[in-house]
């Protein structure tokens, strides 16, 4: 097994963050990992007793970026592919797990000449990204990674389509570890349910991520807004940007307003979700832009919750329409409303779709599987 040196970006607990976690506690030999930022990432991973430290670096580089930012952003790049170089010496293999960690990892890979592997989480498209920061990442790639991993054949298809070399790419899903999801969590709905100020007849919805705009929460609002028997929470926080901060203050007022008002909880980030995603009695995911993966979809699947979830992206990988769950157009809040009515009419149908959706996720996201995967790519990469 090669040793691996991982990079990533954020020292938040994103689900780039959590996947990379799961990797480099298992792969590579040994394994260290290298965060641009502080944050509850680097506890997380000290935890799991994975070797981590923080070079902080400010590129001043948004995904939505122009030339200008990114001219800025030199001096700073520079003394940070510096930083790295020095500690990649003793690597095999670096391996970057975010988009800033690639422009870092792929200097540093070509002048150390050592192996890169790209994990792309991210739909490179212009939803996500401006055409410069696209077309940058994209060439790193096709000059510098030997490997490039999509998260969903989305994402590999967004990236060919961006003109990312087709012949560096494979698809390998997030993995989990389904334990905590099969945990029988059914004693405590009730007390969840009080904690929560919700009352038990209530018909609950939860909607789980950071919240940013594209993340989509505003649809279920809009979607519940008319149903006074409904209730919505919304577990996660915002953490990325202060545009993420702005979008989560609309959402506080728009709970507030009079139709919706007492029937929204915020539960901000919450790492007890096994037990709330089986309290609730449908999970929904809401992206208006195409999800990359979604890895919250899983993971309802795996509580064995019936699951609506946006159709685009990786969630339509993930969801089976009619078999293990719903699909429906993103941001469309009326398809939204019907489809939930439909789950709330018929338990026993989101019951059925619900444990088909359980044994297709144990099956099709075995962790185990998916880092042999992983294993073997990088391995290819360096022998
Ligand atoms: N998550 C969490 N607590 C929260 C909200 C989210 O632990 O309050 C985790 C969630 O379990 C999932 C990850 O954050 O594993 C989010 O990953 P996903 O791929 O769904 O979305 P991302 O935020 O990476 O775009
Ligand atoms: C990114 C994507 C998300 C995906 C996760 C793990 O954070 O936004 O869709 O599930 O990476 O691959």
């Amino acid at each position: 097994m090669p040793s691996i040196l991982y990079l990533d970006q954020s020292g938040q607990l994103g689900g780039a963050e959590l996947m990379l976690a799961e990797i480099a506690r298992q792969v590579g030999d040994p394994a260290h990992v290298i965060l641009f930022d502080d944050g509850p990432f680097v506890a997380y991973l000290e935890q799991l007793g994975v070797s981590v430290q923080v070079e902080r670096v400010r590129l001043g580089v948004t995904k939505s970026g122009g030339w200008l930012a990114s001219a800025n952003a030199v001096p700073a790049l520079l003394r940070q592919v510096r930083t790295i170089v020095r500690h990649a010496r003793r690597f095999d293999l670096i391996y970057a797990n975010t988009s800033k960690a690639l422009v870092v990892g792929a200097l540093a890979a070509a002048y150390l000449r050592k192996p890169l592997v790209y994990h792309l989480h991210d739909i490179l498209d212009r939803s996500h990204f401006s055409p410069m920061n696209i077309r940058v990442l994209t060439s790193l790639a096709r000059f510098f990674a030997a490997r490039v991993i999509a998260n969903s054949q989305a994402t590999a298809d967004a990236f060919v389509a961006a003109s990312g070399d087709r012949s560096r790419v494979e698809v390998i899903y997030n993995g989990f570890d389904p334990t905590p999801f099969l945990t029988d969590q059914d004693g405590e709905r009730v007390a969840t349910r009080v904690s929560l100020e919700t009352q038990s007849s209530s018909f609950v919805t939860i909607v789980v991520g950071r919240i940013a705009r594209w993340k989509g929460q505003h649809v279920l609002l809009e979607a519940a807004r008319s149903q006074k028997d409904w209730t919505v929470w919304i577990v996660g926080d915002a953490f990325f940007t202060e545009e993420d901060m702005q979008y989560k203050r609309e959402l506080e007022e728009i709970a507030s307003t009079a139709d919706l008002a007492g029937r929204v909880k915020f539960c901000g980030f919450r790492k007890d979700l096994p037990t709330l995603y089986s309290a609730a009695d449908v999970v929904v995911h809401c992206s208006t832009a195409p999800e990359p993966f979604g890895r919250v979809i899983v993971e309802a699947m795996l509580s064995a919750r019936p699951v609506v979830a946006s159709n685009a992206g990786g969630a339509k990988e993930i969801v089976r329409s009619d078999t293990t769950g719903w699909l429906v157009a993103p941001g469309d809040f009326c398809s939204l409303r019907e489809t939930l009515l439909e789950i709330e009419r018929n338990p026993g149908l989101a019951a059925l779709r619900a444990q088909a959706g359980r044994s297709d996720a144990l099956r099709r996201f075995s962790i185990d599987a998916i880092l042999g995967q992983i294993r073997t790519s990088v391995e290819t990469c360096v022998f």
